[in-house]
């Protein structure tokens, strides 16, 4: 009885109660609803985003993004063209820093370690967080020299045919390639090409793979074979990727965040959650506008 009687005033004061200061504090701090809280995956962490904002120069094109992404699973970006996905990607492994005039603000942790503190190395930071752009860019070399290259350049001094056969079995490529490894990378078809792309990613053994719209230069037969692959590889890796299908991260990710530019061009995250969830009963009326393809 008594307790009824504090709580239900306290969070519903009647015009004529005598409000108690501690009441009114209470009704006056912030009460979060659950669906206003910032939503967080249950598994642990691999980035943790605070207040992350980014600027070109002048130009800003992230604004206050917080973001949880969690250890081996697939996080989907998306978003209508511009919002900031590449640059929110190129943010996690310090991509962006080969950019002059860049600026970045708020903070960026990789399991605890925040990557833009001035005593962490760029380069291993690129080594543990590797990426896969939207055209394939092989090497003009052999498929072979192709994966041995960058893990050479990178220290690793283990047996290299038993690398390079790993990776490629990895990325789904040694039963179509193991033949003939002399190959000029660039003689492979797109699919290939990507999946050699892939294959170098994981020769310099990363923890994180970054894709940005991986599929979008590949047929439809390509692009199911890279999300099969995709499947496969989250059981070792955390996979990040931008799309701009709807239906690849529906098919693809455990985890949505999808993005939208402000008035100003700058990205903001709009709603991040579990991907079933997102695409069934989004909490935005945004994100329900750009899912059903409203605008965009
Ligand atoms: N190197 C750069 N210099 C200056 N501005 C840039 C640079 N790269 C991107 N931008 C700007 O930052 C904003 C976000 O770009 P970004 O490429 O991250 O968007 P996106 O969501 O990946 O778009 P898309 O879906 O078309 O790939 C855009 O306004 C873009 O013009
Ligand atoms: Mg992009």
């Amino acid at each position: 009885m008594t307790e009824l009687r504090v709580r239900v005033p306290l969070r519903y004061p009647r015009e004529d109660a005598p409000v108690t200061e501690p009441a009114r504090q209470l009704h006056e701090a912030p009460q979060p609803e659950a669906w206003s809280r910032p939503f967080a995956p249950p598994e642990p962490s691999v980035f943790s985003l605070r207040n992350l904002s980014f600027w070109y120069g002048h130009k800003q094109a992230l604004a206050e993004i917080s973001l949880e992404i969690p250890v081996n699973k697939v996080t989907a970006l998306i978003g209508p063209s511009g919002c900031g996905k590449s640059t929110l990607l190129r943010c996690l492994n310090r991509m962006n820093d080969l950019i002059p005039g860049i600026r970045v603000q708020g903070e960026v942790t990789y399991h605890g370690a925040n990557i833009y503190a001035p005593d962490i190395d760029p380069v291993e930071v690129r080594r543990r967080i590797g990426m896969v752009f939207q055209k394939p860019n092989p090497f003009p070399k052999s498929i072979y020299e192709n994966i041995a290259f960058g893990a050479r350049v990178n220290g690793y001094r283990g047996d290299m045919k038993a690398l390079v056969e790993k990776s490629l079995r990895q990325a789904a490529l040694w039963d179509e390639v193991s033949a003939d490894l002399k190959k000029s990378g660039l003689a492979l078809s797109g699919g290939q090409q990507q999946r050699l792309c892939i294959a170098r990613a994981l020769a310099v053994q990363p923890d994180v793979i970054l894709m940005d719209e991986p599929c979008s230069a590949l047929d439809p037969i390509a692009t199911l074979k890279i999300e099969d692959l995709i499947r496969e590889l989250v059981r070792e890796f955390t996979i990040i990727i931008v799309t701009h299908n709807m239906q690849q991260a529906a098919r693809v990710s455990h985890y949505t965040a999808f993005l939208l530019a402000d008035e100003q061009g700058a990205g903001r995250l709009i709603e991040y959650g579990p991907t079933e969830q997102l695409f069934t009963n989004p909490r935005e009326k945004r994100t329900e506008d750009y899912i059903t393809g409203r605008f965009g």
